[in-house]
């Protein structure tokens, strides 16, 4: 789609991508002041939509503010986005607004910006990917989902520039998630993740994928995953929105699971399809 006839959500009004504009002093632009969701969709239903929008209004009363819309108001602008039942995403943003002049203090009484679009989903490695530990240079928020994504960006191509696809961030020895993913390991067939606190996102994926395993008859567990496990780990996973389960089949440089993605995550990416094949079919709700 091209960017003349892509529309967009902009406060208020659906407008052509190339007519969407947002004022410089917008403090998501001067200070990356805002939150933001991104939200698969298949067969034209959102997948976890009301757990998304509860995620949204985590992050948003985290940085002090409300959310500008109701839910339905949300789903409403969110279904207009969609185009056709191929698989997308709903990328929503919203910053806390226009200032008259650039100051870090909070104004007393400022209008959202309220962003939404849609675009399509890259498609998604079937093999294993290389991953890289980097160490943390995030801040002690990691819990909500800032557009403030510089740290994030940097370790990302950290990873690039080493070879690999995504990098492990490692804190005080502990690895904690992905640049813009959350983290799994399999040990002798038990699925760990860490817990949620301040040091991942609370990803939507992860927690399907919990579920889903647990269904499938998994032991699941969430407890903190030290580097010498991670490095010994049977599995390695990576789970987003936008990317499903990865597989990791070597960390710096060393292979993992023998160098192919390995029998859980198989059996678990096979349920993680069954469920979004359930949404398409509408034999599960959004
Ligand atoms: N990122 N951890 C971080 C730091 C993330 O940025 C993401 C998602 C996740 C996974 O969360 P979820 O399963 O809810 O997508 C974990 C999105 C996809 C992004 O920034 O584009």
């Amino acid at each position: 789609m091209s960017l003349s006839t892509q529309r967009v959500y902009l406060n208020g009004e659906f407008l052509p991508l190339d007519q969407a504009r947002v004022p410089v002093l917008d403090r998501g632009f001067l200070f990356g002041d805002g939150v933001y969701e991104v939200i698969p969709v298949y067969g034209g239903r959102p997948l976890r939509l009301a757990e998304h929008l509860r995620r949204l209004d985590r992050s948003l009363s985290a940085i002090h503010m409300e959310s500008p819309l109701s839910d339905d108001a949300w789903s409403e602008i969110i279904h207009q986005l969609i185009e056709g039942p191929e698989d997308q995403q709903i990328y929503i943003q919203v910053t806390r607004g226009v200032q008259p002049k650039r100051d870090h203090a909070i104004p007393a009484s400022v209008m959202p910006t309220v962003f939404a679009m849609g675009s399509q989903i890259a498609p998604i490695p079937s093999g294993g990917i290389k991953a890289v530990t980097v160490t943390d240079i995030r801040w002690d928020r990691c819990d909500i989902k800032a557009i403030t994504l510089l740290a994030n960006v940097l370790l990302r191509q950290e990873a690039i520039s080493r070879g690999a696809a995504e990098a492990v961030i490692v804190r005080d020895g502990l690895a904690l998630e992905g640049a813009a993913s959350n983290l799994f390991i399999v040990q002798k067939q038990t699925i760990i993740t860490p817990p949620k606190s301040d040091t991942i996102l609370p990803g939507i994926t992860r927690d399907l994928v919990l579920e889903i395993a647990q269904e499938a008859g998994f032991t699941t567990v969430e407890r903190t995953i030290s580097l010498p496990e991670l490095r010994g780990a049977d599995e390695i996973w990576f789970t987003s929105s936008t990317r499903e389960i990865l597989s990791v089949t070597e960390l710096d440089a060393q292979p993992v699971s023998g160098g192919q993605p390995g029998p859980v995550w198989r059996e678990v990416l096979a349920a993680y399809q069954d469920y979004k094949r359930r949404l398409r079919e509408g034999s599960i709700s959004e």
